[in-house]
């Protein structure tokens, strides 16, 4: 069923492209396609599963829709906003709208801060409440995660790692935002530990509405989470679709590659990057025809089902037109 809510988040081909430095003088010999003309939508309520091998290109899509790097081009609205090129002050709103939760709840919690003090830093920067309201907040987002409301005291080693990732997701709620960035908010868990996190997280999204990018290389995490999954290589989303659709009826020969080296998603058992690489299936000039792309011709975004797209080589002028 297509959703006509409009999206929370809209991104329009996103591009990311690092130079490359060489020499005393350091110059620019080239440059990195980190990310390559993305284009996704996340409605209300709704979560996107970003899956693909290490280096693609998912933490850039996510740090650069935050304007924590700049894009090269392509725009990124928020509630039909356009917040590409806002300056630091006019974005300060949208920052709190779309919030980020890391992969490693080890590094990304300040290790001399108080729980009370990482929960309330959020509201101070953006100055919200007194000094009560933020020790009621702080509690109150304590409770969300399931965490005990005698944590404010404590400092960030003293918890497990499970733990630690929900004070990063209480934390991230802070400004009450809409749209959560999760970058393999699980993957440094153990597997024990990785479900109780997912289904905190789906919790959390039915009480708050919330909406996910989740990016993840683990298929059976963004099987059990996403609604819709968007599949990456080398800087490109190669096929998007629902995700029973994409386990269904995959096109793209890097999603049927995909598929089949995991045929039977589980948390337990990760895809396995390497034999995909080892079979050029993360190539994209050896891909078959209509898919292999090669220099100056990024392909087109093909719609083939309602809400199911794969790219195809060439540039598709009544696709881009429509
Ligand atoms: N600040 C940077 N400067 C230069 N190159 C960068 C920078 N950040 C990322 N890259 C490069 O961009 C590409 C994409 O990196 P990115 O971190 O987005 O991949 P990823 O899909 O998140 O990988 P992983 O699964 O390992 O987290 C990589 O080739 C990486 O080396
Ligand atoms: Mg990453």
């Amino acid at each position: 069923m297509l959703d006509a809510r409009p999206p929370v988040l809209e991104v329009t081909n996103l591009k990311k492209h690092f130079p490359i430095k060489k020499g005393l003088l350091r110059r620019t010999a080239g440059y990195v396609y980190a990310v390559d003309g993305v284009s996704l939508t996340i409605r209300p309520g709704e979560t996107l599963g970003l899956v693909g091998e290490s280096g693609c290109g998912k933490s850039t899509v996510g740090r650069t829709i935050l304007r924590l790097t700049e894009p090269t081009a392509g725009d990124i609205k928020i509630n039909g906003t356009n917040i590409t090129h806002l300056d630091k002050s006019a974005l300060r709103p949208y920052r709190r709208q779309m919030q980020i939760i890391f992969q490693d709840p080890f590094s990304s919690l300040n290790p001399r801060m108080t729980v009370y003090d990482i929960l309330t830093e959020p509201l101070r920067i953006h100055r919200i409440g007194d000094g009560d309201a933020r020790f009621e907040r702080a509690k109150e987002l304590l409770d969300m995660v399931g965490l005990d409301r005698s944590s404010l005291r404590r400092y960030p080693h003293s918890f497990s790692g499970g733990q630690r990732q929900r004070l990063g997701i209480a934390r991230a709620l802070a400004l009450s935002p809409q749209v959560l960035l999760c970058d393999e908010p699980v993957s440094a868990l153990d597997v024990s530990v990785q479900a109780q996190v997912l289904n905190l997280l789906k919790d959390l999204q039915q009480a708050l509405g919330l909406s996910y990018l989740f990016v993840s290389h683990n298929l059976a995490v963004v099987d059990y989470v996403a609604d819709t999954i968007a599949v990456m290589c080398r800087g490109y989303i190669v096929e998007q679709a629902p995700k029973a659709a994409l386990f269904k009826d995959p096109i793209h020969p890097y999603t049927k590659a995909l598929l089949a080296a995991v045929p039977d998603p589980d948390i337990d058992r990760p895809l396995d990057f390497a034999k995909l690489r080892s079979g050029r299936f993360s190539e994209p000039a050896a891909w078959p025809a209509p898919f292999g792309l090669n220099d100056g011709d990024a392909g087109t975004m093909t719609e083939v089902a309602p809400g199911h797209r794969v790219r195809m080589s060439g540039a598709l002028v009544a696709q881009e037109a429509a």
